[in-house]
């Protein structure tokens, strides 16, 4: 996955682009590039590493003209070097940007280095600049030449191609990969998603799968693979904050941790209707005819669909399937167990979530999305939306995001419920009245900074650690190990606490950092014992848990309490001191917290 911008008609446009760029590094951050047409010429600067050297290269030697492309890069094919950084130029008559994967380039990189194409990088995407120029040499024009190339590649693709033959027009074309056109005054301009070109302007076309078109300062022309002309109407897209910065804190993701008590309220918001209950969106028909639910997911919104799989379980009484995405499709799944493909992701543009939405609907079932993207991909796609109301997340690990998630999944649980009879609405109402506390009680699980840290300054001196939970905190406890390894690069697990003893407990040693996630709820006594067990055999215990839990293990090495809160509502407010304590260990060890190795924020890959 990486991030594609393309600008025609803008006289600034090397500035223009760095901009829209900037805007897309939640994409990728390996390397980045632009380059320009002008009179005549290609004129390419690339820098490894993150924009920043970008920028100065920019700074160094400005590019002019008025049409160009720029990429910021999350490497697939290739490693991390200039060479590999695009645009990528051939024969200097043609350069392209390219986000996804061409599956089958080796095949046509053979072909063309055996008819004496020379290859300058070890990406899959040089393919597309070499084809543009064997086309051209052949004499087809633009249309030709990209209708024959389409026919080619096999994959997944937004690219944007610049050619010396066409100064004055971009060729683009998308599959899987997402693409926004924007319409500007006397200039488009292309983007991965409408924020890059929030400053431009909100006048958008988004091209569908197989699309195409030509773009010129005062015209856009898109056509399906096949050259059949298409009309694709613009849209006015949602005024976008765009660039958002870090309001006075260290890291994005601290600032993100602390805006909890804003996104849990307002996703909780959207969840409510005018009379003050929760509709999840929905009608009360649409929710009954939920006859059973697959979640479809990757990461941490995979470990949100496993917390509301017990919520909608307990309380709707619906079955649920929590599915990797990335493995969905791939094993050939039963569908008819289930009337509804519920959806979850951030960005709302995870390539193994979307692929995975559109095979459950391709079987005929219904999708619902929850994202918190406006317009991205999956809320377009999808039958119904569920908005979280989380604001922009710029931090690679999700925080604020993560609980908004939570808030909204167990809302649509007891709208769900209610629907189905399975609670009264009186049992609704004080549920509802329990999900509103929440703003409340995360802000006070905020003043653990300064009790976490002296924690965390010693678990960033351990190579590996583990995290237990039992219940809605087993998944609580994927998602904190994960937040770990991702942060600070220290190794983590993450167990369901009643499974240690089935084998992991063999990795416990004198010493080993174990982090245990406990409430007060049916398996507190359970999980307790199991913590006894690690215990003994020398695990350091860091007990997160609510404040009437405290008593249950008294053998903690160290102890983070929460307000005691409804075991319902303990997985929303347990995860705030297990984020700061990722946060707070990668602080420690120097890590790059918002933007940590070999990560993107949105992963438009499979
Ligand atoms: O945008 P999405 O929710 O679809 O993203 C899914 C994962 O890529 C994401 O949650 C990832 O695991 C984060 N780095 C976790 O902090």
């Amino acid at each position: 996955m990486c991030g594609i911008v393309g600008a025609v008609g803008h006289d600034r446009c090397g500035p223009v682009l760095l901009d829209a760029l900037k805007r897309l590094e939640y994409r990728g951050y390996d390397s980045s590039g632009i380059v320009t047409l002008h009179e005549g010429q290609i004129d390419l600067r690339r820098a490894v590493g993150k924009l920043v050297n970008l920028e100065t290269a920019l700074a160094d030697q400005a590019l002019p003209g008025s049409i160009g492309i720029g990429h910021t890069r999350w490497a697939t094919h290739g490693g991390v070097s200039e060479d590999n950084a695009h645009p990528h130029v051939a024969s200097d008559r043609v350069s392209i940007v390219h986000n996804g994967i061409i599956e089958n380039h080796r095949t046509i990189r053979a072909r063309l280095e055996s008819a004496g194409h020379k290859f300058a990088s070890d990406t899959d995407s040089e393919v597309l600049a070499h084809l543009f120029v064997e086309a051209f040499d052949a004499g087809l024009d633009a249309v030709a030449a990209t209708q024959k190339i389409l026919a080619e590649i096999e994959g997944a693709y937004a690219f944007a191609a610049m050619a010396t033959d066409y100064p004055e027009q971009l060729i683009v074309a998308r599959n899987a990969s997402p693409l926004a056109v924007g319409i500007g005054e006397g200039a488009c301009y292309i983007g991965s998603d409408a924020i890059a070109l929030a400053h431009l302007t909100r006048k958008v076309i988004y091209l569908k799968d197989h699309d195409f078109a030509l773009i010129s300062a005062d015209h856009v022309a898109v056509y399906q693979a096949d050259g059949t002309p298409a009309n694709r109407e613009a849209v006015i897209v949602a005024a976008s904050p765009g660039m958002v910065d870090k309001g006075g804190y260290r890291h994005f993701m601290e600032k993100e941790i602390y805006e909890q008590p804003d996104a849990i309220a307002h996703s909780l918001a959207a969840m409510t209707d005018a009379d003050g209950q929760l509709t999840a969106t929905m009608s009360t028909e649409d929710l009954r005819a939920i006859t059973g639910i697959v979640m479809l997911a990757a990461g941490t919104s995979h470990y949100a669909t496993q917390i509301a799989r017990y919520w909608i379980e307990t309380l709707a009484k619906v079955p649920v399937v929590c599915e990797v995405a990335s493995e969905y499709r791939y094993r050939h799944p039963v569908t008819s167990a289930y009337s509804t493909a519920l959806a979850i992701s951030q960005s709302g543009e995870s390539l193994d979530t979307l692929m995975a939405m559109r095979h459950a609907a391709s079987s005929g079932l219904h999708t619902i999305g929850l994202v918190n993207v406006p317009g991205s991909t999956i809320a377009r796609e999808t039958d119904f939306v569920l908005p979280t109301r989380a604001g922009p997340e710029i931090g690679v690990a999700s925080t604020k995001a993560f609980t908004a998630q939570l808030t909204v999944l167990l809302s649509f649980a007891v709208a769900l419920a209610k629907a189905k009879g399975s609670i009264d609405a009186e049992r609704a109402a004080q549920i509802h009245q329990q999900i509103q506390s929440l703003p409340g009680l995360v802000g006070r699980a905020l003043t653990l900074f300064d009790p976490i840290r002296p924690i965390a300054h010693a678990l960033s001196q351990a190579r590996s650690a583990l995290y237990l939970g039992r219940g809605t905190l087993y998944p609580l406890a994927l998602e904190g190990a994960l937040k770990l390894k991702e942060l600070s690069y220290i190794h983590a697990e993450g167990f369901a606490s009643g499974e240690m003893k089935h084998g992991p407990i063999a990795l416990i040693e004198e010493g080993l950092p174990v982090v245990a996630l406990l409430a007060a709820d049916e398996v507190m006594a359970k999980a307790s014992s199991n913590l006894r067990e690690a215990a003994a055999r020398g695990g350091q215990i860091i007990l997160i848990t609510e404040e009437r839990a405290v008593h249950e293990v008294d053998f903690a090495d160290a102890v983070i309490t929460v307000p005691n809160v409804d075991s319902l509502l303990a997985p929303i407010l347990l995860a705030v001191p297990a984020q700061i304590l990722a946060y707070l260990t990668a602080v420690e060890k120097g890590t790059d917290v918002d933007q940590p190795r070999n990560l993107a924020k949105s992963v438009t890959v499979e």
